[in-house]
């Protein structure tokens, strides 16, 4: 099938060329000629492992082409809107300029019985705003909402855990059209729904607000053990053993980040304030309130680790990027707690295996090294803040004993044996464990 994809950010990039893959011709269309060269010559913008892959297979196979032209959405069968929805600059509420001006742009070239699939996550209710102006050309609009993580979108994109389509009243068929785009999921039985409009907008943000609120729930039960002598790492094997609660999303430590949910929640609670309904989501505040609590927790184990004061000492951060696998800086509680203890006088070195690029242009205060072993060399305290492989598994505590000056480590992600660590002479710390 014939397909565009309109906006080639994180989301867009992956689902052309993922589209691409299974065998769609598509077109990728972003407004920034940069973006667009990189894309165009087979190179993702981006850290993501499996994007340089399929990018290139589709572009030398002739499926996958992008361009800053819009006119070459034209003769596309499905339109998919993938722009960014960030935060607004003086509030909490989602910036929706990105969607409208893709829509404006895209509508002189839709052609009647074309389908336009919104992907970006919007506030619930924005659908049914732009439908009009999509059916005024005698084209329909769906909502397909993206629940792919970063670091494993590639895999996401082509294989869902499930596919979500609103579809307005009586528009049934429109979801077809993406059963036929989606097929080799469908015919593996991966769960289809179809739904209103209104839920498929609101499936993404719920999903999302879920995910939050379960690292918030096992960060807050960080806190209760923190002044309790209890572990929340047990804990959390504890309570995830019953199928209804599981393990997964009960990590402990500075809490959540990145391009999603930090800022999902935050519109959420925006637009059910507009609603007339803040209360039902009342806790999202909470929620966010607790993640934000848990970055300055691990600079004041920093500065007691530290004998009170942080001024002048050396401090070794492992991590920039807002989890493993990505290069994404995006609110990451790496990065603020690294910049955090700068504030406080410390002399801060970061290092982390992808994100410093990124990193140095965000906070040039900070010292970035690129050799994870010269970063630590002559360090007072060692962070842990990004559980990558290089530091959970790959580094030997006795070994990054023989480079520091001091062995205090603070495992902001409780992802370190601290059984391991402790044996090899360090006063380890980790969050919400004793
Ligand atoms: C998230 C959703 O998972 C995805 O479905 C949605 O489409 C976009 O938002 P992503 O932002 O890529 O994906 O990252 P995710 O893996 O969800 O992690 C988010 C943050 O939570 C990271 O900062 C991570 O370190 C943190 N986290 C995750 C925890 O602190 N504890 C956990 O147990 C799990």
């Amino acid at each position: 099938m014939k397909l565009s994809v309109i906006g080639c950010g994180y989301l867009g990039a992956v689902h052309a060329a993922a589209m691409a893959s299974i065998g769609h011709e598509v077109v990728g269309i972003d407004v920034d000629e940069r973006k667009i060269a990189t894309l165009s010559a087979g190179e993702a913008p981006f850290f993501e492992p499996g994007l340089p892959e399929i990018l290139s297979a589709g572009i030398a196979s002739g499926n996958l082409r992008f361009t800053t032209d819009m006119a070459e959405a034209q003769g596309a069968q499905v339109h998919f809107i993938g722009v960014g929805t960030p935060q607004q600059k003086d509030g909490y509420a989602a910036d929706l300029t990105y969607v409208n001006a893709a829509v404006d742009a895209l509508l002189p070239f839709l052609s009647p019985g074309d389908i336009v699939a919104g992907k970006s996550t919007v506030p619930v209710g924005t659908a049914a705003e732009l439908a009009p102006r999509i059916e005024a050309v005698d084209a329909m609009l769906v909502w397909n909402p993206e629940f792919l993580r970063e670091g494993f979108a590639v895999q996401d994109t082509i294989d869902p855990d499930r596919l979500v389509v609103g579809v307005a009243d009586g528009e049934a068929r429109a979801a077809d059209r993406l059963r036929e785009v989606y097929h080799p999921a469908v015919a593996k039985g991966t769960p289809f729904l179809v739904t209103d409009l209104a839920t498929a907008e609101l499936v993404k943000v719920a999903a999302n607000a879920f995910l939050a609120t379960k690292i918030s729930f096992i960060n807050a039960m960080a806190e209760i053990a923190e002044v309790t002598g209890a572990d929340v790492t047990q804990l959390a094997d504890a309570i995830g053993h019953d199928a209804r609660i599981g393990r997964r999303f009960l990590g402990a430590g500075i809490g959540f980040g990145g391009g999603c949910l930090p800022k999902d929640i935050r519109a959420f609670s925006a637009r059910a304030e507009e609603l007339g309904r803040g209360e039902s989501v009342g806790f999202l505040r909470e929620v966010d309130a607790i993640n934000l609590r848990r970055r300055e927790r691990a600079v004041t184990l920093v500065i007691d680790a530290l004998g009170g004061n942080v001024v002048g000492k050396h401090v070794t951060v492992l991590g920039a990027a807002f989890k493993p696998h990505s290069d994404d800086i995006r609110d990451s509680p790496a990065l603020d707690v690294a910049v955090r203890l700068r504030g406080l006088g410390a002399d801060v070195t970061v290092t982390d295996p992808e994100a410093l690029e990124n990193a140095r242009r965000q906070h040039p205060q900070l010292d970035y090294v690129d050799d994870r072993d010269e970063a630590l060399r002559g360090a007072d305290a060692v962070v842990v803040v990004t559980e990558w492989d290089e530091y959970r598994r790959q580094l030997s505590p006795e070994h990054a004993a023989s480079l520091v000056a001091g062995t205090i480590v603070v495992d902001g992600r409780n992802c370190l044996d601290a059984t391991a660590w402790r044996a090899a002479g360090w006063t380890y710390y980790g969050m919400g464990r004793p």
